[in-house]
């Protein structure tokens, strides 16, 4: 066993990840006057919503009429039908307020000439449940909205008392015996020390898996630490074959150009200057949903209309619009183009190509953000004392495929979400839950082991193996050739985690081994992806399957759950939550508006 001194610290609830889910959660906790850790591997306002771009989505109306209902009809039409229905009436009734709180809070939002926040549109973002034009529902703080809720959080958090432990490496999950959680054991990357978070509530806030890819708009950051940690801990990962693609990654770098360019009037063309949106999204065009747009792109580069020498990418124009809304509405892409692809946008289009930007998938919740570990007689059974929530968790609003802008809001409602609940479950005056020691040997046995590995297999070469399998096999388009490749070779990589070579043995800024573990959580989740996609015989969203074109809601409208344990998934499902919260009759929505029908744009 490894002997490893720790420190062993007591909250009531420790948020692991300080993004805007993180911030929002540990906010709401503390501001109950819960006492609140929040953990995280870097400082909370380098976190990867920081990149968040276009804005974030909410029925304010103040750019024309709008409506929760619409909203939440887009949500469900974006998700291909596969999102949890309570979850995503939730998201959308929820939404003004959160924003709204935000605004308080001192988001400092770009605004309208009366002095409301402006609202720009978004892809899928519709009028009259599908039938009107696009509406204007992406709340933005020009384009660096990310960045400005970030902040304002961090801000808020600690004027709250809320605790940060900053550069804290979460190893595992401490877990009772009968499938408590209770608490995490932690590694301080600048002084090697090893601390023991005791609490009755632990909140995964940690992020996606966008690095399981070779190119992806997601921080290096971004390696689906939550999702490792709870594959360990012998839980699901819920519908991770979904797996978005941005439109528009500059050609190369893989860097975000947001949405909200197209949102302001920007359109795609291939080498024949066409606007092809226009031949298959007559109606939307360059604002249908994400999942269509990257799809047509990737279609027109196949069929030799891409653009540059090797005509295998497009252009994305915003030339024409006017200097001063690049520079009111657009300056941090402006700047990002010019930097990453020597583009002055005033006077040449953007070379894109679509880029992994965003996982639907992860660890299953209810719309309180409690985890689920569904068993035979209870799909919707919680494990106690964790929440997960962000692009950690799948509650599921997002499905399928989800809607730009529909990120930030899912990071503040479900992050507010899980501290109501919290202030509900978690009772400050109880003595906090006695760790389970055997859970925290294994967890440092491991850290042990990783740090002394001595096998033949370099940490880059195989995370590099890994995204380069990633990237082919389970791409935009999939077939059941390049899936069952995929599942083969996935399981191969990952079999080689046993034979990794760690050179830096040190406790203290030891990139080596951080970059280890973080394969280590990485690979879980890319596992699941590519089995469960291999599975899924159909195509829906973000899986797109070129041996079954169609959607099939008998036989698959349903939520993919993967177990993981070293190289191998075992899969089963649960049924997708057709239920709203509210009944028609009441001021819901009324269920015939969502009933499945062909998605068209
Ligand atoms: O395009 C963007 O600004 C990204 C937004 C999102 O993913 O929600």
């Amino acid at each position: 066993m490894a002997a490893y001194e720790y420190e062993t610290h007591e909250y009531d609830v420790v948020v692991v990840g300080a993004g805007g889910s993180g911030l929002r959660a540990t906010l709401g906790m503390a501001e109950q006057g819960l006492r609140t850790a929040c953990v995280t591997k870097v400082f909370p306002t380098r976190s990867h919503t920081v990149a968040a771009q276009g804005g974030i989505a909410a029925s304010l109306g103040n750019m024309g009429p709008d409506s929760w209902q619409w909203h939440m009809y887009d949500t469900v039409k974006g998700s291909d039908w596969l999102g949890d229905t309570d979850a995503m009436e939730y998201l959308a009734r929820e939404a003004p307020k959160a924003v709204y709180e935000l605004e308080h809070y001192g988001v400092p939002f770009s605004r309208t000439e009366e002095g409301k926040i402006y609202q720009r549109p978004f892809g899928g973002h519709t009028t009259e449940y599908g039938e009107g034009p696009p509406v204007q529902r992406t709340c933005a703080a020009a384009d660096r909205t990310g960045h400005a809720i970030l902040h304002t959080l961090y801000g808020q958090s600690l004027k709250n008392n809320a605790e940060f432990f900053i550069e804290y490496f979460a190893i595992d999950l401490i877990m009772s015996e009968d499938g408590q959680c209770q608490g995490v054991v932690c590694w301080k990357l600048d002084d090697g020390t090893i601390h023991i978070f005791n609490a009755k509530m632990v909140v995964l806030a940690t992020g996606g898996y966008g690095r399981a890819y070779f190119s992806a708009t997601s921080a290096h950051t971004c390696t689906g630490d939550g999702g490792g940690m709870a594959a360990r801990a012998g839980l699901p990962l819920q519908d991770m074959e979904f797996v978005q693609f941005h439109p528009t990654g500059i050609y190369g770098s893989g860097c975000l150009i947001t949405e909200g360019a197209r949102g302001e009037g920007g359109y795609v063309t291939n080498s024949e200057g066409e606007r092809f949106m226009e031949r298959y999204a007559p109606t939307y065009k360059d604002l249908a949903s994400r999942d269509v747009v990257s799809r047509c792109m990737t279609i027109e580069i196949r069929e030799g209309r891409g653009v540059g020498p090797n005509g295998d990418h497009i252009h994305l124009h915003l030339n024409h619009l006017p200097p001063e809304t690049l520079q009111l509405r657009l300056p941090g892409i402006s700047e990002s183009a010019r930097v990453f692809a020597g583009v002055d946008v005033t006077k040449e289009p953007i070379p894109v190509i679509p880029t992994v930007h965003y996982n639907m998938g992860g660890i299953p919740t209810n719309y309180w953000g409690e985890v689920l570990n569904p068993t035979k007689d209870n799909p919707d059974a919680v494990a106690p004392g964790l929440m997960a929530v962000g692009e950690a968790g799948c509650a599921s609003v997002h499905g399928a495929n989800r809607l730009g802008s529909n990120s930030l809001i899912d990071l503040v409602v479900f992050g507010r979400a899980a501290a109501i609940r919290a202030a509900q479950v978690v009772d400050a005056d109880t003595p906090n839950p006695v760790l389970n020691q055997a859970s925290i040997d294994k967890a440092l046995d491991r850290f042990d082991g990783l740090r002394h590995a001595k096998g033949a297999v370099p940490t880059a070469e195989l995370r590099l193996e890994m995204q380069k399998t990633m990237q082919d096999d389970a791409a935009v388009f999939r077939t059941d050739k390049t899936l069952a490749e995929g599942v083969k070779k996935m399981e191969a990589v990952a079999a080689k985690q046993s034979d990794l070579a760690v050179s830096d043995r040190s406790l203290i800024w030891n990139s080596d081994l951080m970059e280890t573990l973080e394969l280590t959580n990485l690979m879980p989740n890319a596992l699941a992806t590519i089995v469960s996609a291999e599975a899924r015989k159909e195509s829906r969203g973000a899986h797109a399957h070129e041996d079954y074109p169609d959607r099939d809601d008998k036989e698959w409208r349903k939520h993919s759950l993967a177990w993981v344990e070293g190289n191998k998934t075992t899969l089963d499902y649960r049924p997708v939550h057709l239920d709203p919260l509210t009944k028609a009759k009441d001021g819901g929505i009324d269920l015939k508006k969502i009933a499945p029908k062909a998605r068209v744009y």
